[in-house]
């Protein structure tokens, strides 16, 4: 018996294997429960008593080499597998690559660019780090105004004044001390509120604000372009209306309505069976500002709008709860897969 278990061990030792499947058959001529190793234990029933403990220790090295040898070449053949053997086999599947996609606010933000950009309008940017001077003195709120309340502000540093911008309007006064007239530019952007954060609400969300300004631009052009974007952005069958409202950096100002697109204007939850709903605040530049940005505002006139793209995003896709835009949650952002 001895002599029987080292020539296995010798054949063992000299093994070698081309293809898996000779691996897999060498387990089972060794180890199976049929296999060599397990015939050989239940021989050590004849082996006389004496003997039995030396026999049974050069069984377990037998056992010991067969399942080394094993996991030997299948660690060689598991390795090869990733690579030779997947690139060989033309026939295997790929491996399933899980695509992302666009988060809704980028989606939003990109269908009112490209609306924008298709009548003329460049896109430019700016920090989101602000002096008062851009974020509020140039674009004329009056030192202690209470117009500054109206945006709770995030204050970096105080005297002089170092904020978050709490608007995009900011990058209007950035763009008209660099350039001149004619101007015509989107600025999208994240703005930032010290607000409470609730469905309707959050600190920190996005804005685009459009401005142009050129001689003799009046307020029927800047109605004429909301309601181009209005159809082109919720439908053809859209309408807008303008009622009165205050900005300090426009005059005369106005919010923009549009008939609720959900119900067509008979009204419905959407638009708080009124038929309309708000989408963005506008007006003619006020002189001030041009002057504040040495433009001459005898010659020049414009106009500027500044709308939420959350706001937007939430009216479009009817979603209730603006904090889902920030949580992330795959379940939410894999809706919009087809929106790219
Ligand atoms: N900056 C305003 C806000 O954040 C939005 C806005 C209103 C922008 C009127 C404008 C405008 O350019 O003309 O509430």
């Amino acid at each position: 018996m001895k002599d029987k278990i080292n020539a296995y061990i010798e054949e063992i030792n000299s093994f070698k294997a081309a293809t898996q499947e000779q691996v897999e058959g060498f387990r089972i001529k060794f180890l199976s429960k049929k296999g060599i190793v397990p015939g050989l234990f239940s021989e050590m029933k004849s082996v006389p008593p004496d003997a039995r403990r030396e026999m049974g220790q050069i069984l377990n090295q037998l056992k010991n080499k067969a399942q080394e040898k094993v996991n030997e070449l299948k660690s060689v053949f598991d390795k090869k597998d990733d690579g030779a053997n997947a690139s060989s086999d033309l026939t295997l599947p790929a491996n399933f690559i899980e695509l992302g996609s666009r988060h809704p606010i980028t989606i939003v933000r990109n269908e009112i660019i490209n609306i924008f950009s298709r009548i003329g309008f460049v896109v430019s940017e700016g920090p989101e780090i602000e002096s008062d001077w851009y974020n509020f003195s140039a674009l004329n709120f009056p030192e202690e105004h209470p117009a500054r309340d109206m945006q709770d502000t995030f204050f970096i540093e105080k005297n002089p004044d170092i904020l978050l911008r709490t608007h995009t309007s900011s990058v209007q006064i950035r763009v008209m001390e660099k350039e001149k007239p004619p101007i015509r530019a989107i600025f999208p952007g994240r703005v930032f509120r010290n607000e409470a954060i609730s469905a309707r609400a959050h600190c920190i969300f996005h804005q685009v604000e459009g401005l142009y300004i050129d001689e003799n631009v009046s307020f029927a052009d800047l109605k004429q372009t909301l309601y181009h974007f209005a159809t082109e952005f919720f439908g053809t069958e859209t309408q807008t209306r303008f009622r009165p409202s205050y900005f300090p950096f426009t005059e005369p100002s106005a919010e923009m309505d549009i008939s609720c697109f959900i119900c067509g204007g008979k009204g419905c939850k959407v638009c708080k069976y009124t038929g309309w709903v708000e989408i963005l605040g506008c007006g003619m530049v006020d002189p001030n500002v041009l002057e504040n940005c040495n433009i001459d505002s005898e010659k020049y006139t414009g106009f500027a709008f500044g709308m939420g793209i959350e706001r937007t995003a939430m009216l479009k896709y009817q979603i209730n709860d603006i904090r889902l835009f920030f949580e992330n949650d795959i379940r939410f952002l894999k809706q919009f897969e087809s929106a790219i």
